[in-house]
Protein backbone atom coordinates (compact mmCIF):
# COMPACT_ATOMS: atom_id res chain seq x y z
CA UNK A 1 0.00 0.00 0.00
CA UNK A 2 0.88 4.01 -1.06
CA UNK A 3 1.43 5.53 2.17
CA UNK A 4 -1.21 8.36 0.98
CA UNK A 5 -2.13 8.45 4.33
CA UNK A 6 0.06 10.09 7.47
CA UNK A 7 0.87 7.57 9.92
CA UNK A 8 0.02 8.90 13.00
CA UNK A 9 1.88 8.46 16.45
CA UNK A 10 1.10 6.43 19.36
CA UNK A 11 -1.12 9.89 20.60
CA UNK A 12 -2.70 10.38 17.20
CA UNK A 13 -0.51 12.79 16.07
CA UNK A 14 0.35 13.34 12.47
CA UNK A 15 1.97 16.99 12.94
CA UNK A 16 6.22 17.51 13.13
CA UNK A 17 6.57 18.00 16.82
CA UNK A 18 7.41 21.27 18.56
CA UNK A 19 10.74 21.70 19.72
CA UNK A 20 11.76 22.27 23.49
CA UNK A 21 11.83 26.12 24.88
CA UNK A 22 15.34 25.52 25.07
CA UNK A 23 15.56 24.17 21.49
CA UNK A 24 13.80 27.96 20.34
CA UNK A 25 16.00 29.54 22.45
CA UNK A 26 19.15 28.55 21.17
CA UNK A 27 17.59 29.15 17.41
CA UNK A 28 16.60 32.32 18.28
CA UNK A 29 20.34 33.40 19.82
CA UNK A 30 21.73 31.70 16.19
CA UNK A 31 23.38 35.12 14.60
CA UNK A 32 24.07 32.90 11.53
CA UNK A 33 23.82 29.74 9.77
CA UNK A 34 27.57 28.69 11.91
CA UNK A 35 25.51 28.81 15.02
CA UNK A 36 22.46 27.02 13.66
CA UNK A 37 25.45 24.62 13.23
CA UNK A 38 26.59 24.55 16.28
CA UNK A 39 23.17 23.74 18.02
CA UNK A 40 22.82 21.34 15.35
CA UNK A 41 26.08 19.87 16.41
CA UNK A 42 24.90 19.83 20.05
CA UNK A 43 21.22 18.32 19.83
CA UNK A 44 21.80 15.62 17.16
CA UNK A 45 23.94 12.15 17.85
CA UNK A 46 27.39 12.31 16.14
CA UNK A 47 26.72 9.77 13.39
CA UNK A 48 23.20 11.54 12.77
CA UNK A 49 25.29 15.27 12.80
CA UNK A 50 27.70 13.57 10.17
CA UNK A 51 25.52 12.65 7.85
CA UNK A 52 24.19 15.34 7.25
CA UNK A 53 27.45 17.59 7.84
CA UNK A 54 29.79 15.24 5.92
CA UNK A 55 30.86 15.03 2.41
CA UNK A 56 32.75 12.24 0.18
CA UNK A 57 36.35 11.20 1.04
CA UNK A 58 38.60 13.77 1.44
CA UNK A 59 35.71 16.75 1.81
CA UNK A 60 37.83 18.69 -1.11
CA UNK A 61 34.91 18.94 -3.10
CA UNK A 62 32.71 20.05 0.25
CA UNK A 63 35.38 22.84 1.29
CA UNK A 64 35.94 23.98 -2.15
CA UNK A 65 32.12 24.99 -2.70
CA UNK A 66 32.31 26.97 0.54
CA UNK A 67 35.80 28.41 -0.26
CA UNK A 68 35.01 29.73 -3.66
CA UNK A 69 31.72 32.27 -1.80
CA UNK A 70 35.43 33.72 0.13
CA UNK A 71 37.32 34.39 -2.95
CA UNK A 72 34.75 36.57 -4.70
CA UNK A 73 34.85 40.42 -3.00
CA UNK A 74 31.86 42.47 -3.41
CA UNK A 75 31.91 45.94 -5.16
CA UNK A 76 29.37 48.35 -3.93
CA UNK A 77 27.85 51.36 -5.47
CA UNK A 78 27.12 53.71 -3.45
CA UNK A 79 24.23 57.00 -3.29
CA UNK A 80 21.79 54.58 -3.71
CA UNK A 81 18.30 54.68 -2.22
CA UNK A 82 18.24 51.57 -0.76
CA UNK A 83 15.47 52.34 1.94
CA UNK A 84 13.41 49.36 0.40
CA UNK A 85 14.85 46.34 -1.09
CA UNK A 86 12.63 44.58 -3.13
CA UNK A 87 13.72 40.89 -2.66
CA UNK A 88 10.66 39.40 -4.70
CA UNK A 89 12.13 37.03 -7.39
CA UNK A 90 11.16 34.96 -9.98
CA UNK A 91 11.64 31.20 -10.10
CA UNK A 92 11.21 28.63 -12.57
CA UNK A 93 8.32 31.70 -13.93
CA UNK A 94 6.39 31.93 -10.80
CA UNK A 95 7.04 34.77 -8.71
CA UNK A 96 8.35 34.07 -5.26
CA UNK A 97 8.99 36.22 -2.22
CA UNK A 98 12.74 35.46 -2.48
CA UNK A 99 15.39 34.47 -4.42
CA UNK A 100 15.71 30.53 -3.13
CA UNK A 101 14.19 27.37 -3.32
CA UNK A 102 14.59 24.77 0.23
CA UNK A 103 16.27 21.76 -1.49
CA UNK A 104 15.64 17.92 -1.50
CA UNK A 105 17.20 16.53 1.37
CA UNK A 106 16.67 12.77 1.99
CA UNK A 107 16.77 10.73 5.82
CA UNK A 108 14.83 13.89 7.45
CA UNK A 109 13.12 11.78 9.86
CA UNK A 110 16.42 11.02 11.31
CA UNK A 111 17.09 14.74 11.95
CA UNK A 112 13.52 15.93 13.22
CA UNK A 113 9.95 13.84 13.21
CA UNK A 114 8.53 14.53 10.10
CA UNK A 115 11.59 16.96 9.17
CA UNK A 116 10.33 17.44 5.64
CA UNK A 117 6.57 18.37 6.27
CA UNK A 118 8.84 21.30 8.49
CA UNK A 119 11.10 22.44 6.00
CA UNK A 120 8.16 22.91 3.77
CA UNK A 121 5.58 24.49 5.90
CA UNK A 122 8.89 26.86 6.62
CA UNK A 123 9.23 27.28 2.70
CA UNK A 124 5.72 27.73 2.19
CA UNK A 125 5.58 30.63 5.21
CA UNK A 126 8.56 32.74 3.26
CA UNK A 127 6.73 31.63 -0.30
CA UNK A 128 9.45 29.57 -2.11
CA UNK A 129 9.47 26.18 -3.67
CA UNK A 130 10.64 23.28 -1.00
CA UNK A 131 11.75 20.34 -2.95
CA UNK A 132 10.67 16.71 -1.41
CA UNK A 133 13.20 13.92 -1.76
CA UNK A 134 12.46 10.95 -3.03
CA UNK A 135 13.61 9.01 0.25
CA UNK A 136 11.71 11.64 2.28
CA UNK A 137 9.95 10.75 5.61
CA UNK A 138 6.51 11.78 4.52
CA UNK A 139 4.66 10.87 1.12
CA UNK A 140 4.51 13.00 -1.52
CA UNK A 141 0.41 13.40 -1.31
CA UNK A 142 0.73 13.55 2.28
CA UNK A 143 2.89 16.60 2.14
CA UNK A 144 0.63 17.88 -0.24
CA UNK A 145 -2.42 17.64 1.77
CA UNK A 146 -0.37 19.64 4.29
CA UNK A 147 1.45 22.24 2.32
CA UNK A 148 -0.50 25.22 0.47
CA UNK A 149 3.06 25.97 -1.26
CA UNK A 150 4.79 25.72 -3.74
CA UNK A 151 5.59 21.50 -3.96
CA UNK A 152 8.84 20.12 -6.54
CA UNK A 153 9.48 16.31 -6.13
CA UNK A 154 13.19 14.88 -7.12
CA UNK A 155 13.13 11.66 -7.88
CA UNK A 156 16.04 9.11 -8.23
CA UNK A 157 16.08 6.48 -10.80
CA UNK A 158 15.40 3.00 -10.01
CA UNK A 159 16.24 -0.69 -12.04
CA UNK A 160 12.50 -0.71 -11.59
CA UNK A 161 11.79 1.40 -14.80
CA UNK A 162 7.63 1.38 -13.72
CA UNK A 163 8.71 2.33 -10.15
CA UNK A 164 10.42 5.65 -10.89
CA UNK A 165 7.34 6.14 -13.64
CA UNK A 166 5.13 5.56 -10.59
CA UNK A 167 6.41 7.94 -8.55
CA UNK A 168 6.60 10.45 -11.25
CA UNK A 169 3.24 10.10 -12.10
CA UNK A 170 2.26 10.60 -8.16
CA UNK A 171 4.07 14.04 -8.13
CA UNK A 172 1.80 15.10 -11.47
CA UNK A 173 -1.21 13.68 -9.74
CA UNK A 174 -0.87 15.66 -6.53
CA UNK A 175 0.08 18.80 -8.92
CA UNK A 176 3.82 19.55 -7.69
CA UNK A 177 5.14 22.09 -10.16
CA UNK A 178 8.38 21.02 -10.56
CA UNK A 179 9.87 17.54 -11.09
CA UNK A 180 14.00 17.32 -10.10
CA UNK A 181 15.94 14.53 -11.72
CA UNK A 182 19.07 13.80 -9.89
CA UNK A 183 21.96 12.96 -12.27
CA UNK A 184 24.61 13.08 -9.85
CA UNK A 185 24.60 9.53 -8.12
CA UNK A 186 24.37 6.50 -10.24
CA UNK A 187 26.35 5.32 -7.61
CA UNK A 188 26.36 6.42 -3.93
CA UNK A 189 29.42 8.94 -3.13
CA UNK A 190 32.11 6.96 -0.38
CA UNK A 191 31.55 9.06 2.35
CA UNK A 192 33.56 7.89 5.17
CA UNK A 193 32.41 9.98 7.94
CA UNK A 194 28.93 7.42 7.79
CA UNK A 195 31.42 4.44 7.99
CA UNK A 196 33.18 6.11 10.69
CA UNK A 197 30.18 5.98 12.87
CA UNK A 198 28.96 3.21 11.69
CA UNK A 199 25.85 4.80 10.23
CA UNK A 200 25.48 2.67 7.54
CA UNK A 201 21.70 0.88 5.90
CA UNK A 202 20.68 -1.68 6.90
CA UNK A 203 21.13 -0.01 10.54
CA UNK A 204 22.91 -2.37 12.77
CA UNK A 205 23.49 -1.59 16.62
CA UNK A 206 26.99 -1.55 17.50
CA UNK A 207 28.67 -0.37 20.63
CA UNK A 208 30.03 2.46 19.12
CA UNK A 209 26.45 4.15 18.17
CA UNK A 210 24.42 2.67 20.94
CA UNK A 211 26.89 4.52 23.12
CA UNK A 212 26.60 7.57 21.15
CA UNK A 213 22.41 7.33 21.43
CA UNK A 214 22.77 7.39 25.05
CA UNK A 215 24.60 10.05 25.37
CA UNK A 216 21.50 12.32 23.50
CA UNK A 217 18.19 10.68 25.06
CA UNK A 218 16.39 13.94 23.54
CA UNK A 219 17.05 13.00 20.25
CA UNK A 220 16.56 9.64 20.92
CA UNK A 221 12.96 10.33 22.71
CA UNK A 222 11.78 13.00 20.28
CA UNK A 223 12.65 10.78 17.44
CA UNK A 224 11.10 7.52 18.59
CA UNK A 225 8.05 8.86 20.06
CA UNK A 226 7.27 9.39 16.79
CA UNK A 227 8.17 5.83 15.66
CA UNK A 228 11.27 4.70 13.83
CA UNK A 229 11.33 7.17 11.19
CA UNK A 230 9.94 6.01 7.74
CA UNK A 231 10.24 6.29 4.25
CA UNK A 232 7.35 7.42 2.86
CA UNK A 233 7.11 6.88 -1.00
CA UNK A 234 9.08 3.76 -0.94
CA UNK A 235 6.67 1.89 1.62
CA UNK A 236 5.29 -0.15 -1.56
CA UNK A 237 8.66 -0.59 -2.82
CA UNK A 238 9.58 -3.81 -0.93
CA UNK A 239 6.95 -5.30 0.90
CA UNK A 240 8.61 -4.13 4.15
CA UNK A 241 7.70 -1.90 6.48
CA UNK A 242 11.19 -1.78 8.57
CA UNK A 243 12.08 1.67 7.33
CA UNK A 244 16.59 -0.30 7.83
CA UNK A 245 15.15 -2.62 5.24
CA UNK A 246 13.86 -0.33 3.07
CA UNK A 247 16.27 2.60 2.97
CA UNK A 248 19.06 -0.58 2.18
CA UNK A 249 17.05 -1.97 -0.97
CA UNK A 250 16.27 1.37 -2.02
CA UNK A 251 20.06 2.25 -2.32
CA UNK A 252 20.64 -1.14 -3.93
CA UNK A 253 18.34 -0.09 -6.88
CA UNK A 254 19.49 3.00 -7.81
CA UNK A 255 20.19 2.46 -11.71
CA UNK A 256 23.63 2.92 -12.79
CA UNK A 257 22.80 2.57 -16.26
CA UNK A 258 20.53 5.67 -16.81
CA UNK A 259 21.72 7.75 -19.27
CA UNK A 260 20.42 10.52 -22.08
CA UNK A 261 17.67 7.82 -23.50
CA UNK A 262 15.98 7.74 -20.10
CA UNK A 263 16.16 11.10 -19.65
CA UNK A 264 14.32 11.52 -23.38
CA UNK A 265 11.63 9.67 -21.66
CA UNK A 266 11.12 11.25 -18.59
CA UNK A 267 10.93 14.55 -20.56
CA UNK A 268 8.05 12.89 -22.65
CA UNK A 269 6.16 11.60 -19.38
CA UNK A 270 6.55 14.58 -17.35
CA UNK A 271 4.22 17.50 -18.68
CA UNK A 272 5.41 20.37 -16.14
CA UNK A 273 8.96 21.96 -15.32
CA UNK A 274 11.65 19.55 -15.47
CA UNK A 275 14.83 20.32 -13.52
CA UNK A 276 17.87 18.09 -14.00
CA UNK A 277 19.99 18.69 -10.93
CA UNK A 278 23.88 17.20 -10.30
CA UNK A 279 25.62 18.94 -13.54
CA UNK A 280 28.63 21.29 -13.45
CA UNK A 281 30.29 20.50 -17.33
CA UNK A 282 28.78 22.82 -19.97
CA UNK A 283 28.81 20.11 -22.66
CA UNK A 284 25.89 18.77 -20.54
CA UNK A 285 24.28 21.42 -19.61
CA UNK A 286 23.83 22.67 -23.52
CA UNK A 287 22.87 18.79 -24.29
CA UNK A 288 20.10 19.67 -20.97
CA UNK A 289 18.87 22.47 -22.75
CA UNK A 290 18.42 20.92 -26.20
CA UNK A 291 16.84 17.97 -24.31
CA UNK A 292 13.77 20.53 -23.04
CA UNK A 293 15.39 20.56 -19.41
CA UNK A 294 13.09 24.36 -17.95
CA UNK A 295 16.08 24.57 -15.39
CA UNK A 296 19.75 22.92 -14.52
CA UNK A 297 20.89 22.76 -11.17
CA UNK A 298 24.76 23.08 -10.83
CA UNK A 299 25.84 21.14 -8.30
CA UNK A 300 27.66 18.77 -6.86
CA UNK A 301 25.35 17.29 -4.07
CA UNK A 302 27.02 19.20 -1.22
CA UNK A 303 29.99 17.69 -1.97
CA UNK A 304 28.99 14.13 -0.74
CA UNK A 305 29.75 12.45 -4.34
CA UNK A 306 32.39 12.62 -6.46
CA UNK A 307 35.46 13.72 -4.18
CA UNK A 308 37.19 16.42 -6.34
CA UNK A 309 34.15 18.13 -8.66
CA UNK A 310 34.59 22.03 -8.97
CA UNK A 311 32.84 24.00 -6.72
CA UNK A 312 30.07 24.90 -8.18
CA UNK A 313 30.57 28.60 -8.37
CA UNK A 314 33.36 28.12 -10.03
CA UNK A 315 31.31 25.57 -12.54
CA UNK A 316 28.77 28.29 -12.96
CA UNK A 317 29.70 30.88 -15.55
CA UNK A 318 30.30 28.65 -17.83
CA UNK A 319 27.14 26.19 -17.81
CA UNK A 320 25.30 29.87 -17.84
CA UNK A 321 26.92 30.64 -20.88
CA UNK A 322 26.47 27.22 -22.55
CA UNK A 323 22.90 27.10 -21.71
CA UNK A 324 22.37 30.96 -23.61
CA UNK A 325 18.83 31.65 -21.88
CA UNK A 326 17.71 28.19 -22.89
CA UNK A 327 17.04 27.14 -19.48
CA UNK A 328 17.18 28.91 -16.21
CA UNK A 329 20.27 28.29 -14.00
CA UNK A 330 20.10 27.51 -10.45
CA UNK A 331 23.28 26.54 -8.00
CA UNK A 332 23.43 25.08 -4.97
CA UNK A 333 26.34 23.86 -2.39
CA UNK A 334 28.15 26.15 0.40
CA UNK A 335 25.43 28.69 0.74
CA UNK A 336 25.91 29.40 4.34
CA UNK A 337 25.23 33.58 3.91
CA UNK A 338 22.83 35.93 2.52
CA UNK A 339 26.36 37.25 0.38
CA UNK A 340 26.67 33.77 -0.90
CA UNK A 341 23.04 33.67 -2.46
CA UNK A 342 24.06 37.43 -3.59
CA UNK A 343 27.20 36.27 -5.29
CA UNK A 344 25.73 33.46 -7.34
CA UNK A 345 23.03 35.58 -8.14
CA UNK A 346 25.78 38.32 -8.99
CA UNK A 347 27.43 35.46 -11.49
CA UNK A 348 24.48 34.26 -13.20
CA UNK A 349 22.37 31.93 -11.15
CA UNK A 350 18.59 32.91 -11.43
CA UNK A 351 18.30 31.85 -7.94
CA UNK A 352 19.64 29.64 -5.26
CA UNK A 353 18.89 26.20 -3.95
CA UNK A 354 19.62 26.06 -0.10
CA UNK A 355 20.88 22.52 1.45
CA UNK A 356 22.39 22.49 4.66
CA UNK A 357 21.68 25.90 5.99
CA UNK A 358 17.88 24.73 6.75
CA UNK A 359 18.87 21.71 8.05
CA UNK A 360 20.88 22.99 10.57
CA UNK A 361 18.16 24.86 11.34
CA UNK A 362 15.61 21.91 10.91
CA UNK A 363 18.06 19.87 13.69
CA UNK A 364 18.44 22.71 16.35
CA UNK A 365 14.87 23.43 16.37
CA UNK A 366 12.16 21.56 14.07
CA UNK A 367 10.37 23.41 11.57
CA UNK A 368 11.10 26.97 14.42
CA UNK A 369 14.66 26.28 13.32
CA UNK A 370 14.25 25.99 10.11
CA UNK A 371 12.20 28.83 9.91
CA UNK A 372 15.08 31.12 11.77
CA UNK A 373 17.62 30.08 9.03
CA UNK A 374 15.17 30.87 6.10
CA UNK A 375 14.85 34.26 8.17
CA UNK A 376 18.57 34.76 8.94
CA UNK A 377 19.42 34.47 5.13
CA UNK A 378 16.72 36.57 4.50
CA UNK A 379 18.13 39.59 6.89
CA UNK A 380 21.56 38.90 5.11
CA UNK A 381 20.88 39.24 1.85
CA UNK A 382 18.97 42.45 2.48
CA UNK A 383 21.46 44.21 4.42
CA UNK A 384 24.01 42.77 1.72
CA UNK A 385 21.64 44.50 -1.11
CA UNK A 386 21.32 47.95 1.07
CA UNK A 387 25.25 47.81 1.52
CA UNK A 388 25.75 47.25 -2.10
CA UNK A 389 23.50 49.48 -3.38
CA UNK A 390 20.90 46.86 -5.46
CA UNK A 391 17.20 47.21 -5.26
CA UNK A 392 16.24 44.63 -6.50
CA UNK A 393 16.91 40.94 -7.26
CA UNK A 394 16.63 41.45 -10.97
CA UNK A 395 19.00 44.15 -11.11
CA UNK A 396 22.04 41.76 -9.14
CA UNK A 397 24.90 41.67 -11.89
CA UNK A 398 28.12 40.95 -12.21
CA UNK A 399 29.07 45.22 -11.77
CA UNK A 400 28.69 44.11 -7.74
CA UNK A 401 31.61 41.97 -8.21
CA UNK A 402 35.34 43.32 -8.03
CA UNK A 403 36.32 41.97 -11.70
C1 LIG B 1 21.59 15.12 4.40
C2 LIG B 1 21.49 15.38 2.93
C3 LIG B 1 20.64 14.60 2.16
C4 LIG B 1 20.53 14.85 0.80
N1 LIG B 1 19.63 14.12 0.07
C5 LIG B 1 19.42 14.43 -1.23
C6 LIG B 1 18.41 13.77 -1.97
O1 LIG B 1 17.68 12.92 -1.45
N2 LIG B 1 18.27 14.11 -3.28
C7 LIG B 1 19.07 15.05 -3.88
O2 LIG B 1 18.89 15.33 -5.07
N3 LIG B 1 20.02 15.70 -3.20
C8 LIG B 1 20.21 15.43 -1.89
N4 LIG B 1 21.15 16.11 -1.18
C9 LIG B 1 21.93 17.19 -1.84
C10 LIG B 1 21.23 18.54 -1.68
O3 LIG B 1 20.03 18.60 -2.43
C11 LIG B 1 22.11 19.69 -2.17
O4 LIG B 1 22.58 19.41 -3.47
C12 LIG B 1 23.29 19.98 -1.25
O5 LIG B 1 22.95 19.80 0.09
C13 LIG B 1 23.75 21.41 -1.47
O6 LIG B 1 24.88 21.71 -0.73
P1 LIG B 1 24.82 22.50 0.69
O7 LIG B 1 24.26 21.53 1.66
O8 LIG B 1 26.24 22.81 0.95
O9 LIG B 1 23.95 23.71 0.52
C14 LIG B 1 21.30 15.88 0.18
C15 LIG B 1 22.15 16.65 0.97
C16 LIG B 1 22.25 16.42 2.33
C17 LIG B 1 23.16 17.30 3.15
Amino acid sequence: MTDTVAKPDSSGNTAPPSAFPWHRSRASKARNIANLREAARKRLPRGIFDFIDGGAEDEVTLQANSAAFGRHRLMPRVLVDVSKPDLRSTILGSGRGLPFAIGPTGGMGFVWPRGDLALARAAADADIPFALSTTSSVSIEDLRERIDGPLWFQSYIFRQCDFTEKLIRRADAADYEALIITVDLPVGGNRERDYRNDFAVPFRLTGRNVLDFALHPEWVYTTLRRGYPRFGNMEDFVPSHDSSTVASTVGRNYDPSFSWDGLKRIRDLWPRKLVVKGVVHPGDAAALADLGADAIVVSNHGGRQLDGAPATLDALAAVKAAVSGRADVLLDGGVRRGSDVFKALALGADAVMIGRATLYGLAAAGQFGAERAVSILRQELTRTMQLCGATSIDSIDAQYLMP
